[in-house]
């Protein structure tokens, strides 16, 4: 008995770095044994973690430096709760450098937004914070009563481009479910869909209602989700998910955490315009397709998606912003702030909901989303809401822009034509004439 505790302080002398991890692991082991008790299911989360089986334990994570403005003393431990992008790619690299290269890890930049205004002001402080900053990401603040822990007022929150203290941005259990931490689970269109969903931009709906969404789900246990590598048409071939057209790897292309590589229009804003370098982002998305489909059939996809986009820029937005425009130059809106008026929330409903909503179905294949929640809507709020309320200021100068637009418009003057006239219009291919130039290869 004396004898070994002998060894083990002489073994110490002689090698003393084996002591020092040994007490580091200690501290590891610490942790795992009293959260066992404290918190069982989070345990369990890592427990059961490819991060547990190659031995990534709580401190690798939540280790910090007494410097770091959130670090706290924990049992003998100076820890932090938050894990940061900047802690993760201690060991991923290419995946964090991806994720801030990415339009996700700006996502908390809209805190000036028009939106942000609008959640302030109509709404207040505690609904934006609940709202717009669970999806996009908070700037997180230190408590100033209890020294370098988490403001309540910006903890919980994952949101996918918060603001952290160490400066990096996003979140990366925003996708990245803890503690289990699953590349399986980031896969499936739920992961994205906390996010990606609702009356201004419903992607797991238009997934839901695709093909795609549809043969999703009705073979999921065929996904081969828990395999290591991932490439579509090499390890799953039955249907693409948000991660396969967005992230994934194909046989030619390495999965990238940049969500933008592959986006060739802006379907947000009031206007599509086409993004820096089209043309190279919409093929790496056609090298995606053409893994299931044949090049026509993809190319085909894109000709009716453009068509839809172009529809929706020239058709109803630009005589919508013109209108608003002569209405804001005469100062003819009754109140003061933006959106105290009936006027602005049609506006702003028109093309950030219902427009969009058009453009996300036309984009991946929902045609509910193109047309019922979509164009359907476009149409019934531009002519019956829109246009009265602009008529209700009885100024001549609006008059006569939307009188111009319904009599010589050739997209507008239906309103004044006759029905019958139009059905053979629509019948003898007339209508083409006017809508054909949407088709045009651009
Ligand atoms: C002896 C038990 C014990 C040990 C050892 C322990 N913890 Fe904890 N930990 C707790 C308890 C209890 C809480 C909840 C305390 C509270 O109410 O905030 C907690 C909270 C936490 C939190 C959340 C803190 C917050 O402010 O929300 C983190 C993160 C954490 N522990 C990580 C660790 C890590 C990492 C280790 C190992 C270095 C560790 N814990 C060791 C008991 C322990
Ligand atoms: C792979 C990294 C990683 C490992 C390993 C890890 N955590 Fe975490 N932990 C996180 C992340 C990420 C968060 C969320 C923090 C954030 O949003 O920045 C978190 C949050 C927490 C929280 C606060 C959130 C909550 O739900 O209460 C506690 C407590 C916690 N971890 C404890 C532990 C314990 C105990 C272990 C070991 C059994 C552990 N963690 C292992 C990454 C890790
Ligand atoms: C101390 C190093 C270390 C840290 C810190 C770390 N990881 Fe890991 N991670 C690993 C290792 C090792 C593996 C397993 C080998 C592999 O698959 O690359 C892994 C695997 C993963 C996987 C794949 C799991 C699967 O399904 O196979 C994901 C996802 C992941 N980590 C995300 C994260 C995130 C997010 C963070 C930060 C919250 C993080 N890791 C922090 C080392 C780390
Ligand atoms: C359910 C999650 C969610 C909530 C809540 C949410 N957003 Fe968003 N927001 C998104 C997503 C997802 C996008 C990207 C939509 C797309 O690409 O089609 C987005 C886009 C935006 C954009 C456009 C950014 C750009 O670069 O064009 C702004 C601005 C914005 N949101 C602000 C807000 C504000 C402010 C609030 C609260 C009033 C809010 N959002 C609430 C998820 C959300
Ligand atoms: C938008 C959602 C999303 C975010 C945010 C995200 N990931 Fe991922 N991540 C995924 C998906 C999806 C996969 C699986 C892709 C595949 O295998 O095709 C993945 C895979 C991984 C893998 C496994 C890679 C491999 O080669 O096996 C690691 C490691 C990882 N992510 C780390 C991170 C880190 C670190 C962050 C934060 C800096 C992060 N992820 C943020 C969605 C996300
Ligand atoms: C926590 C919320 C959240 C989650 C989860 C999330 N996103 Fe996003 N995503 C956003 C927000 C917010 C934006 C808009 C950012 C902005 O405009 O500033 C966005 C933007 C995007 C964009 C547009 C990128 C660009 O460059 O225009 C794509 C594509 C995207 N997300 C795909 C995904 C996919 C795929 C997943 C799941 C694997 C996912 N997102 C998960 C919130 C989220
Ligand atoms: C079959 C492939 C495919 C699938 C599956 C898919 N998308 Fe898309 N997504 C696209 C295409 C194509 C576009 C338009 C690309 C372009 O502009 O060139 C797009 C556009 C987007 C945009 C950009 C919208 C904007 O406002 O600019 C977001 C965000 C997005 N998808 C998220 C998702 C999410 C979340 C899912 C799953 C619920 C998903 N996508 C499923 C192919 C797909
Ligand atoms: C993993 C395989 C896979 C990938 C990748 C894929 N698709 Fe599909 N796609 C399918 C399947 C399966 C169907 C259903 C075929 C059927 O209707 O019989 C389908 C159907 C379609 C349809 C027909 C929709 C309908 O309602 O009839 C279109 C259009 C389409 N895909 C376009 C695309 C585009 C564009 C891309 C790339 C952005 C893409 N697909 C990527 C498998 C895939």
């Amino acid at each position: 008995m004396f004898k070994s505790i002998l060894a083990v302080v002489l073994f110490s002398i002689i090698f003393p770095i084996s002591f020092i991890s040994a007490q580091q692991n200690n501290a590891a082991g610490r942790c795992m044994t009293c959260h066992k008790e404290v918190s069982p299911g989070l345990y369990m989360q890592w427990e059961n973690s490819g991060h547990a089986k190659h031995r990534v334990t709580c401190i690798d994570c939540h280790k910090a430096q007494s410097d770091d403005k959130d670090a706290f003393e924990h049992y003998n431990a100076t820890i932090a709760t938050l894990v940061t992008p900047k802690d993760c790619g201690n060991c991923h690299p290419n995946e964090t450098e991806e994720v801030s290269n990415s339009y996700h890890a700006n996502a908390g930049m809209i805190l000036e937004s028009n939106d942000a205004y609008l959640a302030h002001v109509g709404g207040g402080e505690p609904v934006a914070i609940m709202g717009c900053e669970g999806c996009h990401g908070t700037r997180v603040k230190i408590d100033s009563n209890s020294p370098n822990k988490l403001s309540p007022k910006s903890w919980p929150n994952s949101g996918i481009g918060r603001i952290n203290p160490d400066g990096s941005k996003g979140s990366c259990n925003a996708c990245h479910t803890r503690h289990v931490f699953d590349k399986a689970q980031a896969r499936q269109p739920e992961s994205c869909s906390k996010c990606h969903l609702g009356p201004d931009h419903p992607q797991k709906e238009v997934y839901e209602e695709s093909k795609h969404g549809n043969t999703y789900y009705t073979n999921i246990v065929k996904m081969n989700l828990d395999s290591d590598k991932w490439v579509v048409g090499e390890d799953y071939y039955i249907a693409p998910t948000c991660a396969t057209c967005h992230m994934s790897a194909t046989p030619g292309q390495k999965m990238s955490h940049d969500v933008g590589r592959r986006i060739s229009w802006t379907l947000r804003p009031i206007i599509s315009v086409h993004k820096d370098n089209w043309q190279v982002k919409r093929n790496n998305m056609k090298d995606v397709c053409t893994n299931c489909h044949g090049q026509e059939f993809v190319d085909g996809h894109y000709y009716q998606f453009d068509a839809v986009v172009r529809l929706y820029n020239d058709k109803f937005m630009k005589s919508m912003i013109e209108i608003m425009e002569i209405i804001k130059k005469l100062d003819l809106l009754e109140h003061k702030a933006a959106f105290s008026n009936e006027i602005e929330w049609v506006y702003w409903e028109l093309w950030h909901h219902e427009g969009r909503r058009a453009r996300h179905g036309a984009a991946m294949m929902g045609p509910d989303y193109t047309w019922w929640h979509g164009i359907y809507e476009v149409i019934k709020h531009f002519y019956l809401e829109y246009i009265p309320l602009a008529r209700e200021y009885d100024n001549p100068e609006v008059n006569a822009y939307i009188d111009k637009m319904l009599k010589e418009d050739p997209m507008h003057k239906w309103v004044n034509q006759d029905t019958e006239k139009l059905r053979d219009a629509i019948r003898s291919g007339k209508l083409q004439d006017i809508y054909g130039k949407y088709f045009e290869r651009r």
